[in-house]
């Protein structure tokens, strides 16, 4: 069905794997296509609760945008490349209403970084490597990596990372909250699979919710508490709120319908 990602959907997760190893999973046009359309399927399936996007293979996550795509672009081609980029992808990824963890499993960097980044939250095998290396090309990010990347790990260190094109490591990774936990490779997605399996407990409808509040903070004229306040009362109209109080009371487990 789709030629550069697989998907696959178990037990309330679906696991989206972007799969151009040869390219070290870089984001061509067709691939950012494709994984639109994948968290598309998911966000509209019922029975996924959480999303889980990782790279095929050893080595990447996602090594950046295609480079060999852009490279004779002109201005208004390279601006409405990052537009369409961040319309279908990156700020697509960023306000769905399905939890999505980025398990970072390699070289993220460029757009593998802003997709990672653009993810509610990632974590790490011990051999990832992440940077926004767009300067050394003579361009800047234009997946959101200018305004991600010190909202996760400030200014000073974003600076760094942009101006330098460098790359740290996991555990450097960690230190500046860039991830939140850091594993062997072997250990990633179970390690994903078990976070995703706490997520599940809750209520989807909940959090859903909670993901258009935090993410307000972050909106320009937007005021986060005002979100707040409005997303925290349209949660007593929903039957998960009835169930999760009711459970509570009866001192039972919730089983939230997802409504
Ligand atoms: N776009 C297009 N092709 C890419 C790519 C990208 N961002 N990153 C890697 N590839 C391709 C390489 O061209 C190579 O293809 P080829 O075998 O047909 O020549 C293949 O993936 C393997 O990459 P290679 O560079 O040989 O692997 P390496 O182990 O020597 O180096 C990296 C790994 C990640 C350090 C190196 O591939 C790299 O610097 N990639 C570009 C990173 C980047 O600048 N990303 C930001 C883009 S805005």
């Amino acid at each position: 069905m789709y030629t550069n990602i697989t998907t696959s959907q178990n037990q309330g997760i679906t696991n989206i794997t972007i799969n151009r190893p040869s390219k070290l999973n870089a984001l061509n046009k067709e691939t950012i296509q494709e994984l639109h359309a994948a968290l598309r399927v998911a966000e509209l399936d019922a029975d996924t609760k959480v999303i889980i996007i990782t790279g095929s293979g050893e080595k990447a996550f996602v090594a950046g945008a295609d480079i060999s795509e852009f490279a004779d672009f002109s201005v208004a081609e390279g601006g409405k490349l990052a537009a369409k980029g961040q319309e279908l992808l990156f700020d697509y990824v960023a306000n769905l209403s399905t939890p999505v963890i980025a398990a970072v499993n390699g070289f993220a960097l460029g757009g593998g970084l802003e997709l990672a980044m653009a993810a509610h939250f990632r974590i790490a095998s011990d051999n990832a490597k992440m940077g926004l290396p767009e300067v050394s090309l003579g361009v800047i990010p234009g997946y959101g990596g200018t305004q991600r990347l010190p909202q996760l790990v400030g200014k000073g260190r974003a600076m760094e990372m942009i101006m330098t094109a460098g790359m740290i490591d996991a555990n450097q990774a960690l230190q500046y909250g860039l991830v939140n936990h850091v594993t062997t490779l072997e250990e990633l997605l179970p390690l994903a699979e078990k976070i995703a399996s706490k997520i599940m407990r809750n209520s989807s409808v909940a959090i859903g919710a909670a993901i258009k509040s935090v993410n307000a903070s972050f909106e320009d004229g937007v005021n986060g508490f005002k979100t707040e306040i409005e997303q925290f009362g349209n949660c007593f109209g929903t039957e998960d709120f009835k169930e999760g109080t009711s459970a509570f009371l009866e001192k039972r487990k919730a089983e939230f319908p997802g409504k």
